[in-house]
């Protein structure tokens, strides 16, 4: 069973986005998925309330509670939404669970910095130290030909963190959500280009890259 958690202590940054475009990934293409909340926000499981039950289903599990006791043992992904805000030992905590971090990050100069610091806490965590646990970021809500972006896309290329993909600022995301789907079960002739900027993500989630 694999672990992959969605993180950053920045609030905003696109966490519940990614967790539940990455469960929804991963349950079309056949697998056992549970999509893991640990945010007492619980957008992601309220997300999984709005999923109609023709789409392939996801197992969700309010983290928060009572961690990953209930999730299926037969499960192929467990996806995890991590809080916003999460330092200290609640950090550590949490990455004990977790074999892949996904860390998204807004085009916006208080968000770089934000990261920053958090990549450094994370780094510090004795998991990540011992080199069990991958970690990959995503520009997330990027507009192109910004100088924002083009700042973001320098600081996550500079960072020794590997820089896996970048991602538009879409209605896509946000219709998608709202129905209960992931990009990926949008039709074609509107999320084709969504599609396009996951495949590096999808790749390096497939691969034993993203893997300790
Ligand atoms: N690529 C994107 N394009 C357009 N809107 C996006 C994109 N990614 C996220 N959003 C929107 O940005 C807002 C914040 O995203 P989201 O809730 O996923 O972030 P979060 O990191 O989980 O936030 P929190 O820290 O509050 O848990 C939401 O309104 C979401 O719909
Ligand atoms: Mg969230």
């Amino acid at each position: 069973m694999r672990h992959i958690m969605v993180m950053n202590a920045k609030g905003g940054c696109g966490k519940s986005t990614l967790a539940t475009n990455i469960a929804s990934y991963f349950a079309n293409q056949g697998a056992g998925v549970v999509l893991a909340d640990y945010d007492r926000q619980r957008s992601s499981l309220d997300w999984l309330e709005r999923r109609p039950d023709k789409q392939p289903k996801i197992f969700g599990v309010a983290g928060f509670e009572d961690g990953l006791r209930r999730a299926p043992r037969s499960a192929d992904f467990v996806i995890i939404d991590a809080p916003a805000r999460s330092h200290g030992k609640e950090l550590s905590d949490l990455v004990r669970h977790a074999e892949t971090i996904v860390v998204p990050v807004l085009p916006s100069t208080i968000d770089i910095q934000a990261t920053e610091t958090f990549l450094e806490e994370l780094k510090a965590v004795g998991k990540v130290m011992r080199k069990e646990v991958k970690i990959g970021t995503i520009a997330n809500r990027v507009r192109d030909n910004t100088l924002i972006f083009d700042d973001l896309d320098e600081y996550l290329l500079k960072t020794r963190t590997p820089y896996i993909a970048a991602l538009r600022d879409a209605q896509n995301y946000v219709r998608a959500y709202t129905r209960g789907l992931g990009i990926f079960e949008l039709p074609a002739y509107l999320a084709w280009p969504d599609w396009e900027e996951w495949e590096p993500l999808t790749a390096w989630l497939r691969t034993k890259r993203s893997q300790p």
